[in-house]
Parts: structure tokens; sequence; C-alpha cells
């Protein structure tokens, strides 16, 4: 059913390849899917991510910690940015730094965040190399609110991938990135289509 909803204004954040955020750009061409990418941020230059916007013609910046002061400043500066493009919602698509308490206080409730493991097992920076060296049978991606935690926030979607006997952390993360672009374009969809409720945690789409 088409929504009757305008699309959503979607900024997304990146820090490396942008495979994720090249899902989202691509189920984005379809007017039916919702949402449109409207920027794109980093924090670091010359990535592919940034790379992968600029070839579809989408605006970016990139705000580094070390061109602040502080860590504080930087976020600030980060939340105005991305403010300056009246997202509907912010999704951190391999976006390797926390954000803080300036940011949450303006995007709390729209921002997502996806990240390559089950939570609330193996959290931070290394998820696959964590769920590989902790022997689990399977791991996979999970889509979630972002909230002051590390990978704390309530659980929008998830997806399930098997640890093969011969994965190395490479061929792990691979398999989840697969499962997890699908997750996170059907996801980031039904969040731009229908909206969300948030109950003790727990996540239903629809306003
Ligand atoms: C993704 O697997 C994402 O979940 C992960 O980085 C990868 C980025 O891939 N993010 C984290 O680990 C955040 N804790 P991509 O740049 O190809 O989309």
């Amino acid at each position: 059913m088409p929504s009757s909803r305008k699309p959503q204004r979607l900024v997304v954040l990146v820090s490396g390849s942008g495979t994720n955020l090249q899902s989202l750009i691509d189920a984005a061409q379809d007017p039916a899917y919702g949402a449109v990418v409207v920027a794109v941020g980093a924090d670091r230059d010359d990535i592919e991510g940034l790379a992968r916007a600029e070839r579809a013609g989408i605006p970016t910046f990139v705000r580094t910690v070390k061109q602040f002061t502080s860590r504080e400043h930087w976020d600030r500066a980060l939340a105005d940015t991305v403010a300056a493009f009246e997202p509907d919602l912010v999704v951190l698509a391999g976006f390797m730094k926390l954000v803080g308490e300036d940011f949450l206080d303006r995007f709390a409730g729209r921002t997502v965040n996806t990240h390559p493991a089950l939570c609330p097992s193996f959290p931070g920076t290394n998820g696959p190399a964590d769920a590989l060296a902790y022997g689990v049978k399977v791991t996979g991606a999970t889509l979630f609110v972002v909230d002051g935690g590390v990978d704390t926030g309530p659980i929008v979607a998830q997806a399930v991938v098997p640890v093969e006997d011969d994965d190395d952390v490479e061929t792990l993360h691979e398999r989840i990135k697969v499962a997890e672009r699908d997750m996170l374009v059907e996801n980031v969809g039904r969040l731009a289509r229908e909206g969300i409720t948030i109950t003790d945690r727990k996540v239903r789409f629809g306003a």
C-alpha cells in the first residue's frame, strides 16, 4: 500500500566503504521507498562512502574530531551540520564514532545505527572479530535506535547469519554485511513509511 507520508529525509553518516549507504541510495531511487538520502556525512576524508554519495549527486560533509578543540565541540558541530539538512531520520551506517549528548538531544528517537552482531552481544567496533573469537555458531546484524550507550538502544530488527568453521574475520563480516544491507533497506523503508512506537524498549512499526 503506498504511504501517505511525504518522503522522509535521511542523513546518513559513514566512516568507510559505504556499502550499506549504497543500498539505501539504490533503494531510495524508487519513490515508493518513502525516503530520500539528502546528505551523507563522515568523520574522515577520502573514504569510498563519500565517493559513493558524490557519484550519486548527494551533498557530503566531513567533520573530523581533530578539527575541533574537544569531543563536545565536534559533537555539536556534527549535530549542527546534520540539522541544516532537516532530516526526519539519521542513519549511522558504518559510522565508527559514538555520537554525544548534543547530538542525541537533537535527534533522539530518530537516529538508528546498524551493528554487525546480534545485540546485546559483542558491542563496539569489533563485532565480527569478537563473535568469531567467542566461538558462537550464529551471529548477525542489529538495527537499533541510538541511545547514550554503546550499541544498547531499542532494537528495530535483527538478521541472523551462521558462522562457518573456516571463517576468518573478513569472510564472516562479508557474510554479515550481505544480510545487514537487506535488513537495513527493508527496515529503514518501513521506518520512513510507517514510523515507530517504542514502549519499554519494544519497537513496533506504526506511529
Ligand atoms: C557494517 O558492517 C556496520 O555494521 C559496521 O561497519 C560496517 C560498515 O560497512 N559498523 C560498526 O561496526 C559500528 N559499530 P560499509 O561501510 O560497507 O557499510
